[in-house]
């Protein structure tokens, strides 16, 4: 089943509460939150607060992505404030596997993410304990960059695994998934597709997120 997580990172963040409903109304089924602490990455987003005031918004599930060093020191934070997942990236993790059994022991779902850069043997270790996996198609830190098409390959080696071993992982998407993306990265295997820019960057996100979930759907149909 393809899902549609919607990234707040390009909407108004005076009024996320709008944001996060006309997304849901458009057939989003996540709220991605983006955090970023200026050090992992060079730019600086949102907290706990944020989440907590944002979690009384919408009741669907936040998908927490930090793009934090040291992220054990703020996990319980971000579940206590109302996530639902969380993702921690590979390359900011010494000790991955207590990362994410630190994540699961606060009833979240876990996910690892791995950086453009990043292959995806880095996280074989661990196939047997996440949730999700978050292949980034941009370099992480802003939103609306452009799609980078040599992470599909990614996409497609974890579908494939997956398959061959029956791990029970799903495979999400992150960065410049848009109309001319959505159908690769489908095909490749993507089944959560985070998208901002495409959803909040113009016009009506309603109808942005309707466009893009029927396209996504659309290309899943080909894909069987
Ligand atoms: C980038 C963030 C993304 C971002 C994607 O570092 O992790 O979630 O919001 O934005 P778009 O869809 O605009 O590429
Ligand atoms: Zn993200």
């Amino acid at each position: 089943m393809i899902e549609l997580a919607a990234s707040i990172l390009s909407a108004d963040f005076a009024r996320l509460g709008a944001a996060v409903r006309a997304a849901g109304a458009g057939g989003a089924s996540v709220i991605h939150f983006d955090v970023m602490d200026g050090h992992f990455v060079p730019n600086i987003t949102i907290g706990p607060p944020v989440l907590k005031s944002l979690r009384k918004a919408t009741e669907l599930p936040i998908d927490c992505h930090l793009m934090i060093e040291n992220p054990d020191d703020y996990i319980p934070a971000f579940a206590d404030a109302g996530a639902d997942w969380i993702s921690v990236h590979q390359e900011a993790c010494r000790h991955l596997n207590r990362t994410l059994h630190l994540i699961k022991s606060h009833d979240c779902r876990a996910g690892v993410v791995i950086n453009p850069a990043t292959p995806v043997d880095a996280i074989s270790e661990v196939f047997d304990i996440i949730d999700y996996v978050l292949v980034m198609s941009v370099n992480p830190g802003f939103g609306a960059q452009k799609f980078i098409p040599s992470t599909l390959h990614k996409m497609r080696a974890l579908a494939r695994i997956r398959g061959e071993r029956g791990w029970q992982f799903r495979i999400e998407v992150d960065g410049g998934v848009a109309l001319d993306t959505v159908e690769d990265v489908v095909r490749a295997g993507a089944e959560i597709l985070v998208a901002g820019n495409a959803v909040f960057g113009n016009g009506d996100p309603k109808k942005n997120a309707e466009v893009l979930l029927k396209a996504a759907t659309e290309a899943a149909l080909q894909r069987v």
